[in-house]
């Protein structure tokens, strides 16, 4: 047993002791007490339990959510598992992650998707199923959406590609709208990844200086602008919630922006690489610096951190994306685009963005979980009667980024090496600490 659990009983109730309570309703001090069932029972001084976790030094926050992970399973499990990305989530804070429907096969239909729900039973992290909008993410013909959302699915995307034609996304944007009988009145989101196949095939990078450079074809920050334009205008005229996945161009933040201050029901999320690293990173040839959308120019990253600090951009998402070594091996053209970044997401947040921490947290916890429809479980305040899904972060903490110390079964950090501040110590999943003192228990 880790230093920091003090368990007599091996069950019980659990008091987390000595750390800084922020949520979405401000900041104290105070120790957390949580019952057998998982349950916050009282918020306050000198609480104590069964057993105890310490929280010395550390800031207790709601558990991170993050709206974009590919888990892999089914079909690509050397990669990774549901079991191994729910541990890295657990190491990053996360206690709910929504998974991509890009596996093999395609999370399209109820038999695929029961299959992950039942493979997500007893994981370190809750995970949460997208769904695909068209079937196989093929771009022609919509998926089942109103079996999917009797299954629960509530985030409907084809990430890794866009839906490519306007009619059949503005077929699906209508279709979410009237399937609030099928989710109990829970809200449906579109996902998007804004990818313009016609402008973006061909190109491995991002179309720019750097691309010439390197005689890499690029990919032009249109392909991703565009889409954006097309989608904000497809949720005017449907009504439909549409979320803007992996922003990266200045130019798609600034009509997210316009869009918003409409009042049209977008929001949008960025990841940690589009906010820390630029194309330049590509100047090594090393296929670790391949993703999509591509990372971009020193502006771009400006305006996307200046979206997360004005409330323009709703969350940090990683996009944990893993690959096997051998193939990220490959040259810059062949190599599969993706990074690893559950268990960064946190530190690389606290050490590159000026912003302050409860910022940080509402950027990786309570806001996604709204756009998620999962405030009642993750996310919301920390007080008597909610759910004890939690996150006890260093905040201060220094560290080295090493992927072969991942719990991700990939090794592709574009972070390799790097020193970040910050850096998750305890998370709690239904009053179970599912890592102690950075050590994961399942
Ligand atoms: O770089 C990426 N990798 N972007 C995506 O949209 C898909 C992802 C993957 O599945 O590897």
């Amino acid at each position: 047993m880790s230093a920091s659990l003090t368990d007599n009983t091996q069950k019980g109730t659990l008091a987390i002791r000595g750390g800084r309570v922020i949520d979405a309703t401000g900041e104290r001090v105070a120790d957390v007490l949580i019952d057998e069932s998982g349950r916050i029972v009282d918020v306050g001084p000198d609480l104590t339990g069964d057993r105890t976790l310490d929280a010395t030094g550390c800031v207790v926050s709601p558990g991170f959510v993050d709206l974009h992970v590919h888990l892999r399973q089914p079909g690509r499990e050397e990669a990774e598992t549901i079991e191994t990305g729910a541990r890295g989530a657990a190491l990053g804070g996360f206690t709910a992650v929504v998974a991509m429907p890009n596996t093999d096969p395609t999370m399209d239909c109820a038999s695929v998707i029961r299959d992950v729900l039942a493979l997500s039973r007893g994981v370190a992290c809750d995970v949460f199923p997208s769904a695909a909008i068209t079937v196989g993410r093929k771009g022609e013909a919509l998926t089942p959406m109103a079996e999917l959302v009797g299954l629960g699915v509530r985030m409907f995307t084809d990430d890794g590609d866009g839906v490519q034609d306007d009619r059949l996304m503005r077929r699906a944007l209508e279709y979410t709208v009237g399937l609030a009988p099928f989710s109990g009145g829970a809200p449906i989101t579109l996902a998007q990844h804004c990818e313009v196949k016609a402008l973006a095939e061909g190109g491995f990078m991002h179309e720019g200086a750097w691309s010439s450079r390197l005689g890499i074809p690029g990919q032009p920050a249109e392909a991703e602008v565009i889409m954006v334009m097309r989608d904000i205008a497809l949720a005017r005229r449907t009504g439909a919630r549409v979320h803007f996945q992996h922003v990266s161009c200045a130019d798609s933040v600034a009509l997210v922006r316009a869009a918003k201050a409409h009042g049209l029901p977008v929001t949008a999320e960025a990841t940690p690489h589009h906010f820390c690293l630029t194309d330049a990173a590509c100047a090594s040839y090393d296929s670790v610096f391949k993703v999509h959308p591509p990372l971009r120019t020193d502006a771009d990253v400006a305006a996307i951190r200046a979206g997360l600090a004005d409330g323009t951009i709703d969350a940090i998402a990683t996009d944990h994306a893993p690959h096997p070594q051998h193939l990220k091996e490959l040259p810059f053209d062949e190599a599969p685009a993706g990074m690893l970044g559950l268990e960064t997401a946190l530190a690389l947040a606290l050490t590159e963005l000026d912003l302050p921490l409860a910022k940080v947290l509402a950027l990786l916890s309570w806001q996604p979980a709204a756009i998620a429809n999962l405030d009642a479980v993750h996310g919301g305040a920390i007080v008597a009667g909610r759910p004890a899904n939690l996150a006890i972060i260093d905040p201060d903490v220094t560290w080295v980024v090493r992927g072969d110390a991942m719990a991700s079964k990939s090794r592709n950090t574009p972070f390799e090496g790097r020193t970040l501040r910050g850096k998750v110590r305890h998370t709690v999943l239904h009053g179970e600490p599912v890592v102690v003192d950075g050590e994961p228990t399942r």
